[in-house]
């Protein structure tokens, strides 16, 4: 029988270049110009699956991008894990400041990948890391290897909020019933550190839209005599923060889960260096809410940031005046116990209450979704530690993640069963940036550590 490092060397040409082919497809949610190549890329998605060995695969058509569904079932009375991920990727743009061209997907070294990584728009986010477990799953059926039932789901409209899929999951709970789901669509701290991600936090996305005069007006005959929207949209984003860089919206803070001394002492054991940190990213300090560490900033604690602002004139050149409109888009990224909806009432009673009788504001909200925690005493953190000890030959670190996967806590509701996160990409991986990539070496690594989670998984399961 085959091992699944000898697997990897025999086909591992081949691995790259059906990632790479994937890649080529431009499949951008957002944007409806990319229609087709979304539904081709769900095409590319289901084919592989069957390919891989499912013997039932299935394009489930949503209210908007379809869902693929695969399975195999080898005996009912034995575990079934449900694999999730999404085909669909952000935007390219700027367009400008990649280095070779989003959907031409390249091979490149880099410091944090000295052995190659693949430059593409959804490299590691999600379309490499989705299809590490579609290379795992074809290796178990070839090998005779798959130790229990695996079904998949991989969505389509994850980076715009995952509205189908909320829509597809409480319709279809038998067929999407499991013991545990399993996501790589996060990352871990360094290529020889792995972690386990064991938090990943909510968001309330909002827009606003201030509203001074009717028309723009000349600054010069108008200006000082009239509230300018863009003046006033900065002084009260600006006041959405006090001076300790605490969030000044009431009630805000209410529910967020304030973390023991232990459990933090427990994180801030992980490895961490606050230089490479800061030079990684090209800045001179570091910021953010007092008595909290940098780990603990973009983790255990709920942030609010503009994403997005604009108004008036932009064009080449100086236009004198004053906009009748002002805009924003804004996040929250919020932690367990924070309810996304409360949080976007709160936020839209706090800024119109605090908008001055010379503007009109409106608040939008987006989407939303809430926080999750995986704990980490249950048969499948203890599969998942014991495969990464398998093939890194290192215990992995539990680390919270400040970042959401929304429709991981609606799982929970309607299926009732746990998420492992098996992320293996790094944050210097660009995702949703210009030169988004995924090193050879970590997709090669999660293919490898992919099917030791199904192994332990089972025989723990079975000997619970
Ligand atoms: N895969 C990311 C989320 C992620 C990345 C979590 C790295 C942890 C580590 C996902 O595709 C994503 O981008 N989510 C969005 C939210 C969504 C509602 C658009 C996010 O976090 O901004
Ligand atoms: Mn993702
Ligand atoms: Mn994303």
């Amino acid at each position: 029988m085959s091992t699944i490092q000898s697997y990897i060397k025999e086909h591992k040409e081949r691995f790259i270049n059906e990632l790479i082919s994937m890649l080529k497809i431009p499949s951008v949610s957002a944007d409806k110009a990319y229609k087709k190549e979304v539904l081709n890329t769900a095409d590319f998605v289901l084919e592989s699956l069957k390919k891989a060995g499912c013997d039932r695969v299935e394009t489930c058509e949503t209210p908007g991008y379809p869902i693929i569904y695969g399975e195999k079932i080898i005996d009912k009375n034995l575990p079934t894990v449900l694999v999730y991920g999404h085909y669909d990727v952000q935007p390219p743009d700027p367009i400008e400041l990649w280095s070779s061209p989003p959907f031409e997907p390249v091979i490149k070294n880099t410091k944090n990948h000295p052995e190659g990584a693949i430059f593409a728009r959804g490299a590691c986010d999600d379309k490499g890391q989705m299809y590490m477990h579609v290379k795992a799953l074809e290796y178990m059926t070839n090998t005779g290897n798959l130790p229990c039932n695996v079904k998949f789901m991989i969505e389509g409209e994850e980076e715009v909020g995952s509205e189908s899929l909320a829509w597809f999951v409480p319709r279809n709970k038998e067929k999407l019933a499991n013991d545990v789901i399993l996501i790589s669509d996060t990352g871990m701290i360094a290529n020889d550190i792995p972690s386990i991600t064991t938090g990943l936090r909510g968001l309330s996305y909002v827009e606003v839209e201030v509203t001074g005069p009717n028309r723009d007006l000349h600054s010069g005959l108008y200006g000082g005599a009239v509230a300018n929207p863009i003046n006033i949209l900065s002084k009260m984003i600006a006041s959405l923060h006090d001076e300790n860089n605490r969030i000044t919206i009431p009630g805000f803070y209410d529910k967020v889960e304030e973390l023991s001394k232990e459990e933090r002492t427990e994180m801030a054991k992980a490895p961490f260096s606050i230089e490479n940190y800061k030079s990684a990213i090209g800045i001179g300090d570091v910021h953010g809410e007092e008595n909290y560490t940098t780990n603990e900033r973009n983790s255990i604690r709920p942030t609010l940031d503009v994403n997005g602002i604009w108004g008036g004139y932009t064009g080449e050149g100086a236009k004198t005046v004053i906009s009748s409109k002002a805009y924003a888009k804004i996040s929250m990224r919020l932690v367990p116990n924070q309810d996304w909806k409360d949080i976007t009432q709160l936020f839209k009673n706090h800024f119109e209450n605090i908008a001055p009788k010379s503007v009109k504001v409106v608040v939008k909200p987006h989407h939303g979704g809430q926080g999750y925690v995986t704990p980490i005493d249950t048969i499948a953190y203890k599969a998942a530690s014991k495969a990464y000890e398998t093939t890194f030959g290192k215990t992995p670190i539990p680390q919270r993640s400040g970042g959401s996967i929304p429709i991981v806590s609606l799982f929970e509701k309607e299926l009732k069963s746990k998420t492992i996160l098996m992320g293996f990409g790094l944050n210097s991986d660009a995702i949703h940036s210009p030169d988004e990539h995924f090193g050879i070496w970590n997709y090669l690594k999660g293919i490898e550590t992919i099917p030791y989670f199904y192994k332990y998984f089972t025989e723990l399961t079975i000997n619970k």
